[in-house]
Order: C-alpha cells, then structure tokens, then sequence
C-alpha cells in the first residue's frame, strides 16, 4: 500500500494516544505559543495544507530538534533538500539567527508555496530557495564550493525523495565543513527498514543503502535514533562529519 497523503484520516499509520499526548504535554511547555515563531510556523502549515501540499512535513518537535542541532553545530550556513512547503526552513531560520539556509526543491507548486511562506515569515533575505532535482542541484553547488563561490556548509537536512538519501548525503560531504553535522529523516519508516518483504521497496532500500554506506565511511560517524509522535513510528539519522 503506497503512503496516503494525510496522516489522520487512515489506518496506515501507526498510533498511540500516549505518544500524541506527550508531544502536546511537552511542547505546550518547551514551545509555547508566545514564542516569536510560532505564528510564522502555524501560517506555513495552514498554506501548505489549503494549497493541497502532502501532509508529511517534520512535526513540531523533530523541526525544532533540527534547528536545535543546526545551533549546536555553531552552523553559519546550512542546506536543506526537499523544501515542501518552507515549515522546517522557517524553524531552522527563525531559531538560527545568523543563519543562511539553502534549500532545494524539486516540486515548482512547493517551491512556491515556501516562497511566500518563507516571505511572510520575514525570511527571504536568509533564505534560498532553489527550484531543481537534487541529483542536479547538489553536485552544482557542490562546484561552486570547490570553485570559492559558495561558502562550506555547516549543517544539512536531508528530506526529500528517500531513494537518492545516498546521493545526497555523499554530496553534501563533498561542500561541508569540518565537524558538520547531518540529519537524515524517515530512515525507520514503521521498521520497514528491516523488513524483508519491503527492503527492495525504494524508500527502505534507500534508508538501508545509506545506513550501510555511513556505516563503512571513514569521513562520517552516524547514529539511528527512532521515534514516535501523532505523525507516525519513524526515525532519523545524525551524522557528524570529521
Ligand atoms: C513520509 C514522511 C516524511 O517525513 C517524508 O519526508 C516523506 C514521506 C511518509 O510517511 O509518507
Ligand atoms: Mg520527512
């Protein structure tokens, strides 16, 4: 059965009430509504959503876990791959001060949706939106880092179409900084990811291919933590570079 667009209305999904009530629990203290971003946050997944965007943004606390490891990694520059609708751009911009984010989107509906999200959040002059296939855009940026056009990255989020994760992360290591970090999403997917009637199926092949790869590269260490929320059993890699 191939991913439904919503995450509410269907049986794919797994839940527990426990795991939906402790994300309100914890998030109502940890980000309450009176923080600056809030707003800017909830007008994106409106838009997306009345824009017939698929619903399968980061929620709120793994986005604000990303911006968070962005702000460990002391990151000046970061690249996102697979914008959707601009949500966890906007966390990582808004909870990064200093930050210049590029994010690439292959999708032109999403990509301009997150343009005027991006806009409305007061953040188009820190944030870059680049509208292409990642398998293009990635190895071009990656050019103009070796070039001195472009400044090395100090953190990434990689988010896009699950089969390329390999791709897109063996490029990154060519434009990041030393000591940069990685976050990979969706590489537990409900345990699929051992499962043997599903490994040959494109997302899990490529969350396994990745895996396996990180795990013989001598330029990266990377961890698999799983997770549980109202959106799902999932998962995500870190991975930090040396
Ligand atoms: C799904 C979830 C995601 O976070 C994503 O990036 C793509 C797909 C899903 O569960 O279908
Ligand atoms: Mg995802």
């Amino acid at each position: 059965m191939a991913a439904p667009n919503n995450f509410h209305d269907n049986d794919y999904y797994e839940h527990d009430p426990r795991w939906t009530a402790v994300d309100a629990y914890t998030f109502s203290h940890l980000h309450p509504s009176s923080q600056p971003n809030h707003d800017a946050l909830a007008h994106a997944l409106a838009t997306s959503r009345a824009a017939g965007l698929p619903d399968i943004s980061t929620y709120p606390n793994l986005g604000k876990y990303i911006a968070l490891q962005c702000k460990t990694s002391r990151a000046s520059t970061a690249l996102e791959v697979g914008t959707l609708g601009g949500y966890t751009a906007i966390w990582l911009a808004s909870a990064n001060p200093g930050l210049r984010l590029t994010t690439v989107e292959v999708d032109p509906h999403h990509a301009a949706v997150a343009r005027d999200n991006i806009a409305h959040a007061g953040l188009s002059e820190r944030i870059e939106v680049i509208l292409g296939p990642g398998t293009e855009v990635l190895p071009r940026l990656a050019e103009e880092v070796r070039q001195g056009k472009r400044s090395r990255f100090g953190f990434a989020f990689i988010d896009a179409d699950k089969e390329n994760n390999w791709a897109y992360f063996d490029a990154f290591l060519g434009m990041a900084e030393a000591g940069a970090s990685v976050v990979v999403d969706n590489v537990v997917r409900m345990g699929k990811i051992v499962d043997p009637s599903k490994v040959d199926d494109d997302g899990e092949a490529g969350a396994r291919r990745l895996i396996e790869e990180v795990g013989r590269d001598p330029r990266v260490e990377g961890v698999v933590i799983q997770t549980v929320g109202e959106k799902n059993y999932d998962g995500f890699l870190l991975a930090v570079i040396s």
